[in-house]
């Protein structure tokens, strides 16, 4: 292999149509979990993740919220990188469809393509699926259907460009074949073999008439075409290198591109094929891992049972979360997401024996040695069987494979292993005795917790360091070296540490949620309370900027007299698109100061879950300072 070949990891990039959830969180966490591991292992890393940007779904979610799409998009993406902040992802690079460089690099391959013969303009017709954006033929439909969402098509027929992938159908075959981890699990593999010997693979429309598509990449050879978003979207695995990975390093071939099982075939055939066509070496490994539903349903937003990643780490905390994920299930499976599940793995794996094994330790080494730790001779018999462990949990291909169940059960052999230790060699006893044991034994805990701490950090990353750090090693880089038993370490001094994982009380939590029931009763309030809010209705007069904010707009609203209001709406309004507006204002709000501007009353509206703020109003003329109630 090539010395100076990096470890390329990507992840789908997420649409900017809706707000990210679990199945999102999914695939960026384990590819978190992947880098993180051959970071340690000493490889150089890329780890791309961004969003998707183009195409009619984001156009039209932007023109629902009364948006243009760019100014759309650049508010939800923030949601994605804040959430990717929030679940302790490091990924290396950003990626926006919208970015100059990827836009450019796009059409540098379509004009390559073109002046290759691999792309020719024909007469199509067929049964276009708008929320997927994919023509089928009508025998793909079910019941007169979209195969993928079940949704009503529509016939279109048109002249379009296509890219000449049924050339290629028998190379691809080939290249699966030869490469058996080219595809993973083997159950997708097959899938998609099945698929390309089944029937003829045909050519893949790549353009969108520009009069039913604005919001895309223009065709470089056709101005009244746009391109067809996937062909876009699929670029940035290359695009990005381009412009935003070290240069001083090779990382074409992706190592691993990560993805759903819904966008398999896209992946497998479409993408692949355009890399034959590009002469461009196809990526090491595509792995399609499973969905995760929701007691047993599909999330979807209708049923109202989408997972809030937020509110999931908010109530059990970043680490139990991302462990949960990836110990529940099998990674190339469908799970099934519930609290009771994610609380008994909080209580049992967690609390009970990871938890305690680290506090039982420090506590003991505390009382016994004052927290002083040096090596000390290794216990034959328990090293043999740690070291298989470690090995074990070592193997490339678990890693390689996506086996994070597996290597999970091992970690937990392994803490298993050192907790019977514990029992076995019962240090309070031998305590008692006065016996030169003693340090020996609590030496061989401390180097298995250490071992121990090396191997959960990739998935549970601070409270890896947290254990880290506990068993004094917090000048010491987690590493490679690290995994090994034998330790160059001289001397550490352990230090003492709350829980890290505490019990979940379930009664305890029954109750509480009774009681937030209760009080929300007790919080209901009376007539009289509300009419104290004066309300009134406000007409915009005068909006502007503050200098220096991003979120604050000045406002001079007529409510019979004239007020200055400044508010937090700068997000998502302009200072343009608020005059004339009749508002709701809070008249008798005592006066408070935003920077340095005095606001002498509120206005009402609403903030949706992604944060866009819509602005109360009357649907009718009304006069100014006109009371509500
Ligand atoms: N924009 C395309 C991908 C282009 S890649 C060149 C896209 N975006 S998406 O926002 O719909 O995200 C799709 C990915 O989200 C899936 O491939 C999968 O990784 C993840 N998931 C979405 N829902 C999911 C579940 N319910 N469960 C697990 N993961 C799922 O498709």
């Amino acid at each position: 292999m090539n010395q100076n070949k990096g470890f390329y990891i990507t992840t789908p990039i997420y649409y900017v149509n809706d707000i990210p959830h679990i199945g999102h969180a999914y695939t960026t966490l384990s590819a978190d979990i992947l880098a993180r591991y051959m970071r340690i292992k000493g490889r150089k890393v890329f780890f791309l993740t961004g969003t998707d940007e183009h195409g009619q779904k984001v156009e039209r979610a932007a023109r629902e919220r009364g948006r243009f799409p760019k100014e759309h998009a650049d508010i939800m993406v923030e949601n994605f990188k804040d959430l990717w902040k929030v679940l302790n992802i490091q990924n290396d690079a950003f990626i926006r469809t919208t970015d100059e460089e990827h836009k450019k690099i796009v059409q540098q391959l379509l004009q390559k393509l073109y002046d290759r013969g691999e792309i020719e303009k024909r007469k199509y017709s067929g049964m276009y699926c708008t929320p997927c954006e994919r023509f089928w033929t009508v025998k793909d439909l079910i019941e007169g259907k979209c195969p993928d969402c079940g949704r009503d098509v529509e016939f279109i027929e048109e002249e379009n460009y296509f890219f000449l992938m049924s050339k290629y159908q028998n190379s691809l075959i080939a290249h699966i074949e030869k490469n058996p981890s080219y595809i993973l699990p083997e159950t997708r593999k097959n899938e998609v073999l099945s698929f390309l010997k089944n029937k003829p693979l045909g050519d893949l429309c790549i353009s969108r008439p520009r009069q039913r598509l604005q919001w895309g990449i223009p065709l470089p050879f056709d101005e009244n075409y746009t391109t067809y978003v996937w062909f876009d979207a699929l670029i940035n695995y290359y695009s990005a290198l381009q412009y935003l990975a070290p240069k001083d390093t090779e990382w074409w071939p992706p190592d691993h591109h990560l993805i759903g099982k819904d966008i398999l075939i896209t992946h497998a055939v479409y993408w692949s094929t355009m890399l034959l066509a590009l002469e461009i070496p196809l990526p090491r490994n595509i792995f399609a891992h499973g969905w995760w539903t929701v007691k047993g349903a599909k999330m979807s937003k209708s049923l109202g049972n989408v997972v809030n990643p937020y509110e999931v780490v908010k109530k059990y905390g970043v680490d139990a979360f991302r462990y949960f994920l990836f110990r529940e299930v099998s990674f190339g499976l469908d799970g099934d997401f519930s609290e009771e599940a994610i609380i008994r793995r909080i209580n049992n794996d967690l609390a009970n024996d990871l938890g305690n094994l680290v506090n039982r330790f420090i506590v003991m080494n505390e009382k016994y040695m004052g927290g002083k730790i040096k090596p000390q001779w290794i216990d034959e018999d328990f090293t043999v069987e740690v070291q298989k462990i470690i090995s074990e949990i070592e193997k490339e291909s678990l890693w390689d494979e996506f086996k994070f169940n597996i290597i999970l059960e091992k970690i937990w052999e392994l803490i298993s292993l050192t907790n019977n230790y514990i029992a076995k060699t019962e240090p309070w006893k031998v305590a008692k005795e006065n016996s030169e044991k003693l340090p020996h034994i609590l030496f061989n805990i401390w180097n298995a917790i250490r071992v121990i701490a090396v191997f959960l950090y990739p998935f549970m990353p601070d409270s890896g360091k947290k254990i880290w750090n506990a068993l004094g090693l917090e000048s010491y880089k987690i590493d490679y070296n690290m995994f090994k038993w034998k330790t160059e370490i001289k001397e550490v001094e352990t230090k003492k540490i709350e829980q890290i994982f505490p019990r979940i009380d379930v009664t305890k939590e029954n109750k509480q949620e009774q009681k937030n029931r209760e009080n929300k009763m007790e919080e209901l309030i009376a007539i009289d309370d509300f009419l104290k809010i004066k309300l009134k209705v406000g007409k915009v007069i005068e909006a502007e900027r503050v200098k220096g904010s991003e979120k604050l707009i000045k406002l001079i609203v007529d409510i019979g007299e004239k007020r200055q209001i400044v508010a937090g709406i700068g997000k998502s309004y302009s200072p343009e698109e608020l005059l004339g507006k009749s508002i709701i204002v809070v008249s008798n709000l005592k006066p408070a100061k935003l920077m340095g501007l005095e606001s002498q009353g509120m206005l009402l509206a609403a903030t949706s879950s992604d944060g866009t703020i819509s602005i109360l109003t009357v649907d009718r003329e009304v006069n100014p300072g006109s009371g509500i109630k």
